[in-house]
Parts: structure tokens; sequence; C-alpha cells
């Protein structure tokens, strides 16, 4: 077993070789990952660098960064990033870290014109240029104007913004194109964000995915926030792509139907909302009134960072409403996070073995996470191993 195994690169690599045999059964026999998947921080180690590392990652929503100016910071696997609207108008994703002795220059986010580092002052404008070193006078062994933040790749989608450290990154359009076929109508580039807050939960970020993405357990969990709208038995699974995978979570036909929402919309899909997860960093719930997503980035084997938010379609939702709809999340996530972090110290249990996945409209999204973790690091390991 591989919590047997002592050495980090061969507990990882017994979890890899264990996540490959997993994710091959079909969905009827589905069994769950073993507690050390979620624990392992030799497996963080290389999730950090191989997944975050590699794939594109969602930091917010581009109304975030709508005007010249416009920044907000994230943490990508081990980069501390700056996403600027720069006065030209176009979208970066820079480093956050100073040239010189390498402190963060922004925290959270704003809108600057230029970004001056907290330590010694030196500035950089929005496009990232070395623009102002104090008393460093002119010298032959530095060029100030070949100075400059590091960049990476940045792309948005359906009004998401995604960055990628990768070298050169195959399109994110390419790889979700079935997903767009589905929340196209939903319109989400046009949903207009309401509310947004980030929290630390003391979890392991798959479990947070895993919990995200399975109806089985709104009905029981969300008795009385979440069961009287998505029950758990009008869940139904739909096929997973290269970069997604998700279900739907049928609204119940005892509300009120709701009239907002774009006119592309047909009867049956203003009647569900599609759970769609795009690993490794984000999840949605893509609904016609109004959607929320998580961006999610791991700070280690059992903390998770929560970018948590709403958006809402058309401009004409009353303050009341929208509070409505907030508290209803919030009281949603805080029955998640209570559970999850209970499941935390279930995990460490000695005595825990996993036990079946439910059938697929229920967890069969959690087998599809494993094949694509199992697809990704499998590659990686494979490719560390020929490298070595
Ligand atoms: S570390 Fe930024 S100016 Fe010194
Ligand atoms: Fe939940």
């Amino acid at each position: 077993m591989p919590t047997q195994v002592s050495q980090p690169n061969d507990r990882v690599e017994a979890l890899v070789r264990t996540l490959e045999q997993v994710s091959q059964r079909p969905y009827d026999q589905a069994w769950g990952m073993p507690a050390a998947f979620y624990t392992d921080p030799a497996l963080a180690a290389v999730e950090r660098r191989q997944l975050f590392g590699q794939e594109w990652i969602c930091v917010g929503r581009e109304q975030e960064l709508a005007a010249p100016g416009d920044f907000l910071t994230a943490q990508v696997g081990d980069e501390p990033l700056l996403v600027t609207r720069g006065q030209d108008g176009v979208l970066r994703c820079l480093s956050n870290v100073c040239r010189h002795r390498g402190a963060l220059l922004a925290e959270g986010s704003g809108r600057r014109k230029s970004f001056v580092c907290p330590y010694h002052a030196w500035t950089y404008d929005g496009a990232g240029h070395l623009v102002g070193a104090p008393l460093l006078g002119k010298r032959p062994d530095f060029a100030r104007e070949d100075c400059r933040l590091p960049s990476f790749a940045c792309e948005t989608w359906q009004g998401f913004v995604f960055v990628s450290l990768a070298a050169a990154p195959a399109p994110l359009a390419a790889q979700l194109a079935g997903l767009e076929a589905l929340v196209r109508p939903y319109h989400l580039e046009q949903q207009q964000l309401r509310h947004l807050e980030s929290e630390s939960w003391p979890i392991n970020w798959k479990c947070f995915i895993e919990n995200f993405m399975e109806g089985y357990h709104l009905s029981p969990l969300h008795r009385e926030t979440l069961h009287p709208v998505n029950p758990t038995r009008l869940c139904a699974h739909y096929q997973p792509g290269d970069g997604y995978f998700g279900y739907y979570a049928g609204f119940s036909p005892d509300l009120p139907r709701s009239t907002k929402g774009h006119p592309d919309l047909t009867g049956e899909e203003a009647d569900r909302c599609v759970m769609a997860a795009v690993p490794p960093g984000l999840v949605i719930g893509c609904a016609g009134d109004y959607s929320s997503f998580t961006c999610i980035q791991p700070e280690g084997p059992d903390s998770v960072r929560l970018k948590m938010g709403l958006i809402f379609f058309g401009p004409d939702w009353p303050d009341e409403r929208v509070a409505w709809a907030t508290e209803l999340y919030r009281r949603t996530m805080a029955e998640d996070k209570e559970v999850l972090v209970g499941l935390m110290r279930g995990l460490r249990s000695p005595s825990f073995t996993p036990g079946p996945l439910a059938p697929a409209d229920y967890e069969g999204p959690t087998l599809d996470f494993y094949r694509y973790l199992s697809q990704r690091l499998g590659k990686a390991l494979r490719n560390l191993g020929a490298a070595a």
C-alpha cells in the first residue's frame, strides 16, 4: 500500500500507480482513492509543479480588470503573480516579484498606473518595464531599459481570466471546446460580478473539487439549503472532455421558474445548472439567472485558498435579490466547509479505507477527476523518469 512506502518519490509513484488503476474502472465499479492521495505532502509538491505549474489556471473574472491600470494578484504554483490591464488596454500576467531583491510588488487588487516596490521603491509600469530605481545611477553591468518583470501566458474564456506558467501552453479554448458548447447559451461572458470573497479552508484542494462536482451530497448535506433547489435525484452526469468534466444539477420543478436568463436558453437548459470543473483551478455552477465560480489555489496538502464569486445575468438584479442569492451560497458553502474539515480528520484515521463511489449521475465526476489527474500526473512522472 502507498502509505507503507516511506521515501517521498516512492510514495508519489505508488499513489499515481494506484490512481491509474482506480481510473481504469468503469463508473459502476468506481472506488475512492486512499487517504494518502489527499494528505501526502510529496504528492502535493508534485501537483504544485506538474499541474499548477503547467496548466491553465483561472485567477478571476475579466470584469475585475475592466479598466486600464486595474490589477489583481494571485499565487499559482510557486509564482506570485500580478495580472494587469495596461494603459494600452492589454491584459498581462506578470511576476509579482521585484527584480531588485525579490519583494512582492503588490497585494490584493486595485487600480494603479505603476507598481512601486514597497521595499526600496523600484518602479514598474503596467507592462512590467522598470521605469525607476532610486539612487542606482548608471552602471555598466545593469541595463535598466532591459529590466522587466517576467511575463506569462494569459487568456480569457467566457469572461474568466486564465494564466499559465508553461513556456508555450496549448491554447485554452481548444481543450474547452466541448464545455463551451454546453455553456454557450448561458452567456457567462455577460454575467456580472456582484459578489466576491476569498478565504482559506484547512482541507486538501482535491476534496474541494470533488465535493463541488458531485451531486450525491446535495440532498443529505444541504437539506435546508440546496435540496429544495437542486435535489440529488435530478443530477445527471455528462461526458467529460480533456480539460473539463461535470454534471447537470436539475432545478426542482417545485420552484417558480426564473424569468431571467439569456433568450438563447431552451427550457431544458434553463431548468438545469451546468456544474463544470476546469481543473485544476476552477469550478463553475453555471445557470441562466446567476452562476457561481471558485478559483482554487492550494497552499499545501491541507490548506486551499478559495476565491469565490457570484455572477448575475443582466444588469437589473436588485440588491436584495443579490443578497438573498449570496446568503444561500454562503450557507451552502459553510455546510460544505464543516463536513470537509471533518473529512480531513477522517482521512488521517489509520483505520480508514475508501469505499465505492455512487453511480455516475451522482459521483461520476469524481472518477472523471481521477482520470484527469491520472493522465496528467502519470505523464509528468514518466517524463521525469525519462529525464532522470
Ligand atoms: S526589493 Fe524591490 S526595490 Fe528592493
Ligand atoms: Fe455542497
